[in-house]
Protein backbone atom coordinates (compact mmCIF):
# COMPACT_ATOMS: atom_id res chain seq x y z
CA UNK A 1 0.00 0.00 0.00
CA UNK A 2 1.08 3.50 -0.71
CA UNK A 3 0.42 6.45 1.20
CA UNK A 4 0.08 9.59 -1.66
CA UNK A 5 1.00 13.10 -0.32
CA UNK A 6 -0.12 16.28 -1.77
CA UNK A 7 1.07 17.86 -4.42
CA UNK A 8 3.83 15.08 -5.32
CA UNK A 9 2.69 11.83 -7.32
CA UNK A 10 5.01 9.07 -5.26
CA UNK A 11 5.21 7.11 -8.21
CA UNK A 12 7.18 9.86 -9.68
CA UNK A 13 9.70 10.03 -6.69
CA UNK A 14 11.98 6.83 -5.85
CA UNK A 15 12.55 7.41 -2.29
CA UNK A 16 10.49 4.68 -0.30
CA UNK A 17 10.70 3.81 3.55
CA UNK A 18 9.51 -0.22 3.05
CA UNK A 19 7.64 -1.00 6.14
CA UNK A 20 7.78 -5.07 7.10
CA UNK A 21 4.65 -5.28 9.82
CA UNK A 22 5.64 -9.09 10.24
CA UNK A 23 9.22 -7.66 11.91
CA UNK A 24 7.24 -5.74 14.06
CA UNK A 25 4.89 -8.54 14.77
CA UNK A 26 8.02 -11.16 15.14
CA UNK A 27 9.62 -8.30 17.69
CA UNK A 28 6.78 -7.61 19.57
CA UNK A 29 6.12 -11.41 20.16
CA UNK A 30 9.66 -11.73 20.99
CA UNK A 31 9.32 -8.96 23.72
CA UNK A 32 6.10 -10.43 25.12
CA UNK A 33 8.14 -13.90 26.03
CA UNK A 34 9.89 -11.88 28.43
CA UNK A 35 6.46 -10.70 30.30
CA UNK A 36 4.77 -12.78 32.89
CA UNK A 37 1.11 -13.66 32.31
CA UNK A 38 -0.03 -10.89 34.28
CA UNK A 39 1.91 -7.99 32.03
CA UNK A 40 0.32 -6.74 29.24
CA UNK A 41 2.28 -5.09 26.60
CA UNK A 42 1.49 -1.63 25.21
CA UNK A 43 2.98 -0.79 21.77
CA UNK A 44 3.94 2.58 21.24
CA UNK A 45 2.69 3.84 18.53
CA UNK A 46 3.13 8.03 18.57
CA UNK A 47 4.91 9.90 16.27
CA UNK A 48 3.20 7.53 13.77
CA UNK A 49 4.48 4.48 14.74
CA UNK A 50 7.98 6.03 15.24
CA UNK A 51 7.85 6.84 11.30
CA UNK A 52 6.35 3.39 10.00
CA UNK A 53 2.65 4.25 10.03
CA UNK A 54 0.54 4.00 12.86
CA UNK A 55 -1.99 1.44 11.79
CA UNK A 56 0.74 -0.45 9.93
CA UNK A 57 2.56 -0.78 13.18
CA UNK A 58 -0.32 -0.92 16.03
CA UNK A 59 -2.24 -3.61 14.10
CA UNK A 60 1.06 -5.59 13.57
CA UNK A 61 1.66 -5.32 16.96
CA UNK A 62 -1.57 -6.54 18.06
CA UNK A 63 -1.36 -9.76 16.09
CA UNK A 64 2.40 -9.84 17.98
CA UNK A 65 0.41 -10.14 21.30
CA UNK A 66 0.18 -6.23 22.38
CA UNK A 67 -3.32 -5.36 23.96
CA UNK A 68 -3.16 -1.87 24.94
CA UNK A 69 -1.46 1.43 22.22
CA UNK A 70 -0.13 4.44 23.34
CA UNK A 71 0.08 7.78 21.99
CA UNK A 72 1.17 11.15 22.88
CA UNK A 73 -1.47 12.95 21.20
CA UNK A 74 -4.90 12.77 21.25
CA UNK A 75 -5.98 13.22 17.56
CA UNK A 76 -3.56 9.81 17.50
CA UNK A 77 -5.39 8.32 20.08
CA UNK A 78 -8.67 9.36 18.07
CA UNK A 79 -7.61 7.43 14.65
CA UNK A 80 -6.58 4.84 16.58
CA UNK A 81 -10.27 4.34 17.91
CA UNK A 82 -11.89 4.91 14.57
CA UNK A 83 -9.69 2.20 13.29
CA UNK A 84 -11.53 -0.19 15.45
CA UNK A 85 -8.87 -2.39 17.15
CA UNK A 86 -8.85 -4.86 19.39
CA UNK A 87 -6.47 -3.07 21.73
CA UNK A 88 -7.52 -0.65 24.98
CA UNK A 89 -6.05 3.09 23.63
CA UNK A 90 -3.66 5.60 26.07
CA UNK A 91 -2.63 9.08 25.14
CA UNK A 92 -1.02 11.49 27.26
CA UNK A 93 -0.47 14.91 25.84
CA UNK A 94 -2.61 17.19 25.78
CA UNK A 95 -2.80 21.09 26.17
CA UNK A 96 -6.12 23.65 27.19
CA UNK A 97 -6.90 25.20 23.64
CA UNK A 98 -6.78 22.12 21.86
CA UNK A 99 -7.88 19.05 24.08
CA UNK A 100 -11.52 21.24 24.89
CA UNK A 101 -12.59 19.74 21.30
CA UNK A 102 -10.89 16.37 20.98
CA UNK A 103 -11.23 14.93 24.66
CA UNK A 104 -15.13 14.96 25.03
CA UNK A 105 -15.07 12.63 21.54
CA UNK A 106 -11.62 10.88 22.65
CA UNK A 107 -13.61 9.83 26.08
CA UNK A 108 -16.34 8.76 24.08
CA UNK A 109 -14.24 6.09 22.08
CA UNK A 110 -12.93 4.66 25.39
CA UNK A 111 -9.82 5.57 25.09
CA UNK A 112 -7.70 6.11 28.81
CA UNK A 113 -6.29 9.60 28.82
CA UNK A 114 -3.00 10.56 31.21
CA UNK A 115 -3.02 13.49 33.71
CA UNK A 116 0.04 14.81 34.70
CA UNK A 117 -1.44 18.17 36.65
CA UNK A 118 -4.84 19.33 38.35
CA UNK A 119 -5.52 21.57 35.27
CA UNK A 120 -5.13 18.20 33.12
CA UNK A 121 -7.47 16.92 35.58
CA UNK A 122 -9.93 19.66 35.76
CA UNK A 123 -10.07 19.52 31.59
CA UNK A 124 -10.26 15.39 31.70
CA UNK A 125 -13.52 16.14 33.72
CA UNK A 126 -15.02 18.84 32.32
CA UNK A 127 -14.31 16.24 29.05
CA UNK A 128 -15.98 13.10 30.69
CA UNK A 129 -19.19 15.60 32.12
CA UNK A 130 -19.76 15.95 28.31
CA UNK A 131 -19.23 12.68 27.10
CA UNK A 132 -21.48 11.60 30.07
CA UNK A 133 -18.81 9.32 30.94
CA UNK A 134 -16.67 8.64 33.76
CA UNK A 135 -12.82 8.66 32.05
CA UNK A 136 -10.45 6.40 32.75
CA UNK A 137 -7.38 8.39 33.90
CA UNK A 138 -3.67 6.77 34.12
CA UNK A 139 -2.18 9.77 36.45
CA UNK A 140 1.50 10.68 35.80
CA UNK A 141 3.58 11.37 38.20
CA UNK A 142 7.00 12.77 37.53
CA UNK A 143 9.96 11.04 39.10
CA UNK A 144 12.87 12.76 37.69
CA UNK A 145 12.10 13.39 33.96
CA UNK A 146 11.03 16.86 34.94
CA UNK A 147 8.21 17.08 31.98
CA UNK A 148 4.76 15.53 32.33
CA UNK A 149 3.49 14.65 35.42
CA UNK A 150 2.35 15.22 38.81
CA UNK A 151 5.32 15.83 41.47
CA UNK A 152 5.69 13.25 44.62
CA UNK A 153 3.91 15.71 47.29
CA UNK A 154 1.05 16.50 44.67
CA UNK A 155 0.15 12.63 45.12
CA UNK A 156 -2.66 12.68 48.06
CA UNK A 157 -4.19 16.18 46.48
CA UNK A 158 -4.87 14.82 43.56
CA UNK A 159 -6.16 11.13 44.72
CA UNK A 160 -8.35 12.95 46.61
CA UNK A 161 -9.62 15.64 44.27
CA UNK A 162 -9.71 12.59 41.60
CA UNK A 163 -11.60 9.90 44.59
CA UNK A 164 -14.35 12.95 44.87
CA UNK A 165 -14.84 13.69 41.28
CA UNK A 166 -17.49 11.24 40.07
CA UNK A 167 -16.52 11.84 36.40
CA UNK A 168 -13.00 10.16 37.04
CA UNK A 169 -12.16 6.52 37.65
CA UNK A 170 -8.29 5.38 38.58
CA UNK A 171 -7.28 3.26 35.64
CA UNK A 172 -3.57 3.82 36.54
CA UNK A 173 -0.45 5.39 37.77
CA UNK A 174 2.42 6.02 35.60
CA UNK A 175 5.80 7.56 35.44
CA UNK A 176 8.56 7.76 32.66
CA UNK A 177 12.30 6.45 33.14
CA UNK A 178 14.86 8.83 32.21
CA UNK A 179 18.10 6.65 31.83
CA UNK A 180 17.22 2.93 31.54
CA UNK A 181 19.17 2.58 28.59
CA UNK A 182 22.18 2.74 31.00
CA UNK A 183 21.41 -0.53 33.47
CA UNK A 184 24.18 1.12 35.08
CA UNK A 185 23.07 4.53 36.01
CA UNK A 186 21.26 4.54 39.63
CA UNK A 187 18.74 7.17 38.47
CA UNK A 188 16.23 4.09 37.71
CA UNK A 189 16.45 2.85 41.35
CA UNK A 190 16.05 6.48 42.59
CA UNK A 191 12.59 7.07 40.15
CA UNK A 192 11.46 3.59 41.18
CA UNK A 193 11.63 4.41 44.49
CA UNK A 194 9.67 7.94 44.07
CA UNK A 195 7.40 5.92 42.29
CA UNK A 196 6.66 3.15 44.90
CA UNK A 197 5.97 5.82 47.38
CA UNK A 198 3.71 7.82 45.19
CA UNK A 199 1.66 4.86 44.14
CA UNK A 200 1.31 3.62 48.08
CA UNK A 201 0.07 7.11 48.80
CA UNK A 202 -1.84 7.50 45.74
CA UNK A 203 -3.79 3.64 47.25
CA UNK A 204 -3.98 5.71 50.18
CA UNK A 205 -6.69 7.68 49.14
CA UNK A 206 -8.10 6.01 45.95
CA UNK A 207 -7.99 2.32 46.67
CA UNK A 208 -5.86 -0.48 44.78
CA UNK A 209 -4.51 0.81 41.70
CA UNK A 210 -5.37 -1.32 38.38
CA UNK A 211 -2.40 -0.45 36.21
CA UNK A 212 0.82 0.36 37.53
CA UNK A 213 3.46 0.74 35.02
CA UNK A 214 6.84 2.85 33.90
CA UNK A 215 9.13 0.08 31.60
CA UNK A 216 9.57 1.32 28.48
CA UNK A 217 11.87 -1.05 26.36
CA UNK A 218 15.40 -0.82 27.87
CA UNK A 219 13.41 -1.49 31.09
CA UNK A 220 11.78 -4.54 29.91
CA UNK A 221 14.78 -5.86 28.54
CA UNK A 222 17.04 -5.76 31.21
CA UNK A 223 14.53 -5.07 34.48
CA UNK A 224 11.78 -7.59 34.94
CA UNK A 225 11.44 -6.20 38.13
CA UNK A 226 9.85 -3.01 37.09
CA UNK A 227 6.98 -4.84 34.24
CA UNK A 228 4.52 -4.64 36.75
CA UNK A 229 1.40 -4.37 35.11
CA UNK A 230 1.87 -2.73 32.01
CA UNK A 231 5.17 -2.35 29.85
CA UNK A 232 5.69 0.24 26.96
CA UNK A 233 7.92 -0.32 24.71
CA UNK A 234 8.46 1.15 20.98
CA UNK A 235 11.72 1.13 19.61
CA UNK A 236 12.58 -2.22 20.40
CA UNK A 237 9.62 -3.24 18.76
CA UNK A 238 11.37 -1.46 15.42
CA UNK A 239 13.75 -3.35 15.70
CA UNK A 240 16.53 -1.15 17.66
CA UNK A 241 17.09 -2.09 20.88
CA UNK A 242 18.57 0.30 23.01
CA UNK A 243 19.99 -1.67 25.29
CA UNK A 244 22.62 -5.00 24.00
CA UNK A 245 20.57 -7.65 24.22
CA UNK A 246 19.75 -11.33 23.35
CA UNK A 247 16.48 -11.14 22.34
CA UNK A 248 15.93 -11.45 18.51
CA UNK A 249 15.06 -8.22 17.28
CA UNK A 250 14.94 -7.29 13.48
CA UNK A 251 14.38 -3.38 11.71
CA UNK A 252 11.29 -3.10 10.12
CA UNK A 253 11.82 -0.04 8.11
CA UNK A 254 13.91 0.27 4.74
CA UNK A 255 14.96 2.93 3.25
CA UNK A 256 15.41 2.65 -0.37
CA UNK A 257 16.24 5.03 -3.40
CA UNK A 258 17.31 4.65 -6.94
CA UNK A 259 20.62 5.85 -8.50
CA UNK A 260 19.87 9.13 -10.35
CA UNK A 261 22.89 8.90 -12.36
CA UNK A 262 26.49 7.16 -12.63
CA UNK A 263 29.35 9.05 -13.94
CA UNK A 264 33.16 8.05 -14.41
CA UNK A 265 35.27 10.67 -12.29
CA UNK A 266 39.45 11.09 -12.16
CA UNK A 267 41.51 10.96 -8.89
CA UNK A 268 41.20 14.46 -6.90
CA UNK A 269 37.86 15.02 -7.90
CA UNK A 270 35.75 16.86 -5.12
CA UNK A 271 31.96 16.31 -4.14
CA UNK A 272 29.33 17.98 -2.70
CA UNK A 273 29.53 21.35 -0.32
CA UNK A 274 32.22 22.03 1.26
CA UNK A 275 34.60 19.95 -0.49
CA UNK A 276 35.00 17.81 2.43
CA UNK A 277 36.14 14.80 0.28
CA UNK A 278 37.53 14.36 -3.15
CA UNK A 279 38.08 11.00 -4.80
CA UNK A 280 41.41 9.32 -4.00
CA UNK A 281 41.57 7.37 -7.68
CA UNK A 282 39.45 7.24 -10.35
CA UNK A 283 36.33 6.23 -9.70
CA UNK A 284 32.72 5.71 -10.66
CA UNK A 285 30.21 7.93 -8.84
CA UNK A 286 26.48 7.35 -8.19
CA UNK A 287 24.06 10.46 -7.11
CA UNK A 288 20.97 9.30 -5.01
CA UNK A 289 18.18 11.72 -4.98
CA UNK A 290 17.46 11.20 -1.05
CA UNK A 291 18.69 14.09 1.42
CA UNK A 292 18.56 15.70 4.54
CA UNK A 293 14.86 16.92 3.39
CA UNK A 294 14.16 13.70 3.37
CA UNK A 295 15.16 12.62 6.69
CA UNK A 296 18.93 11.63 6.32
CA UNK A 297 20.61 13.76 9.06
CA UNK A 298 23.42 16.14 7.16
CA UNK A 299 25.51 15.59 10.62
CA UNK A 300 26.03 11.94 9.32
CA UNK A 301 27.55 13.32 6.29
CA UNK A 302 30.59 10.63 4.80
CA UNK A 303 30.24 7.76 7.30
CA UNK A 304 27.46 5.66 6.28
CA UNK A 305 27.38 3.09 3.70
CA UNK A 306 24.37 2.24 0.87
CA UNK A 307 24.01 -1.01 -0.67
CA UNK A 308 23.65 -0.69 -4.74
CA UNK A 309 21.89 -3.97 -6.51
CA UNK A 310 23.26 -4.23 -10.24
CA UNK A 311 23.04 -6.99 -12.38
CA UNK A 312 26.05 -8.89 -11.02
CA UNK A 313 24.36 -8.65 -7.41
CA UNK A 314 24.34 -6.45 -4.03
CA UNK A 315 27.64 -3.99 -3.50
CA UNK A 316 28.37 -1.77 -0.59
CA UNK A 317 29.19 1.69 -1.62
CA UNK A 318 30.12 4.74 0.69
CA UNK A 319 27.92 7.91 0.85
CA UNK A 320 31.12 10.20 0.26
CA UNK A 321 30.82 13.63 0.45
CA UNK A 322 28.31 16.31 2.17
CA UNK A 323 24.68 15.36 2.49
CA UNK A 324 22.54 17.99 0.29
CA UNK A 325 19.10 18.92 0.69
CA UNK A 326 17.53 16.01 -1.90
CA UNK A 327 21.01 14.13 -2.99
CA UNK A 328 23.56 11.83 -1.74
CA UNK A 329 26.82 10.93 -3.80
CA UNK A 330 27.97 7.33 -3.79
CA UNK A 331 31.22 6.17 -4.44
CA UNK A 332 30.59 2.94 -6.69
CA UNK A 333 34.36 1.86 -6.90
CA UNK A 334 36.17 1.64 -10.39
CA UNK A 335 35.03 -1.13 -11.54
CA UNK A 336 31.31 -0.73 -10.68
CA UNK A 337 28.89 -2.31 -13.37
CA UNK A 338 25.72 -0.07 -11.40
CA UNK A 339 23.51 2.03 -13.65
CA UNK A 340 21.25 4.39 -13.55
CA UNK A 341 17.69 3.15 -12.18
CA UNK A 342 19.44 0.57 -10.20
CA UNK A 343 17.75 0.09 -6.60
CA UNK A 344 19.75 1.38 -3.29
CA UNK A 345 19.61 0.95 0.11
CA UNK A 346 19.85 3.79 2.32
CA UNK A 347 19.22 1.38 5.54
CA UNK A 348 17.73 -1.56 6.55
CA UNK A 349 17.17 -5.03 5.47
CA UNK A 350 18.28 -5.38 1.72
CA UNK A 351 16.02 -8.49 1.28
CA UNK A 352 18.49 -10.47 -0.74
CA UNK A 353 21.78 -12.42 0.68
CA UNK A 354 21.60 -12.81 4.59
CA UNK A 355 25.41 -12.85 3.79
CA UNK A 356 25.82 -10.42 1.47
CA UNK A 357 26.64 -7.03 2.05
CA UNK A 358 24.42 -4.68 4.03
CA UNK A 359 23.88 -0.83 4.16
CA UNK A 360 24.39 0.92 7.58
CA UNK A 361 21.75 0.41 9.95
CA UNK A 362 19.33 3.48 11.33
CA UNK A 363 21.66 2.67 14.40
CA UNK A 364 24.80 3.56 12.27
CA UNK A 365 23.29 6.59 10.59
CA UNK A 366 22.26 7.89 13.99
CA UNK A 367 25.64 7.40 15.54
CA UNK A 368 27.26 9.09 12.75
CA UNK A 369 24.88 11.90 13.36
CA UNK A 370 25.17 11.82 17.25
CA UNK A 371 21.82 11.01 18.10
CA UNK A 372 19.60 8.10 17.85
CA UNK A 373 17.61 5.48 16.25
CA UNK A 374 14.22 6.84 17.25
CA UNK A 375 15.29 9.95 15.44
CA UNK A 376 16.47 8.41 12.65
CA UNK A 377 12.94 6.66 11.69
CA UNK A 378 11.09 9.89 12.98
CA UNK A 379 12.79 11.99 10.89
CA UNK A 380 12.12 9.90 7.63
CA UNK A 381 10.11 12.92 5.82
CA UNK A 382 6.56 13.55 4.37
CA UNK A 383 7.61 12.99 0.96
CA UNK A 384 9.12 9.77 1.40
CA UNK A 385 5.88 7.28 0.89
CA UNK A 386 5.60 4.50 2.95
CA UNK A 387 5.12 1.39 1.76
CA UNK A 388 4.13 -1.95 3.25
CA UNK A 389 5.75 -5.04 2.33
C1 LIG B 1 5.66 7.80 27.89
C2 LIG B 1 6.42 6.86 27.02
N1 LIG B 1 6.39 5.54 27.31
C3 LIG B 1 7.08 4.66 26.57
C4 LIG B 1 7.84 5.06 25.49
C5 LIG B 1 8.58 4.03 24.70
O1 LIG B 1 9.95 4.19 24.84
P1 LIG B 1 10.94 3.25 24.02
O2 LIG B 1 10.76 3.63 22.59
O3 LIG B 1 12.28 3.61 24.53
O4 LIG B 1 10.54 1.87 24.29
C6 LIG B 1 7.89 6.41 25.18
C7 LIG B 1 8.74 6.88 24.09
O5 LIG B 1 9.51 7.79 24.18
C8 LIG B 1 7.17 7.34 25.97
O6 LIG B 1 7.16 8.65 25.69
Amino acid sequence: MTIPIPAEDPRHVPNRAVIDPSAITENTRALGTLLEEQTALMAVVKADGYGHGMLTAARAAIEGGATWLGVAHPASALALARADLDAQILTWLFEPRTARTVLPEVLSQGVDVSVGSPEMLALVSEAARQAERRARVHLKIDTGMGRNGVLPWQIREMGAAMREDEHIQVAGAWTHLTSADDPDDPATDQQVELYDSACAALADEVGPIPLQHLANSAATLTRPDLHRDLVRTGIAMYGYPPVPTDVPLRPAMTLTSRLALVKEVGEGHSIGYGRIRSTDRRTRLGLVPIGYADGLHRAASDQCHLVVRTDSGDHRAPQVGRISMDQIVIDLGPDSDARAGDQVFVFGDAGGDPNGPAASTAEDWARAAGTISYEVLTSVSGRVSREVR
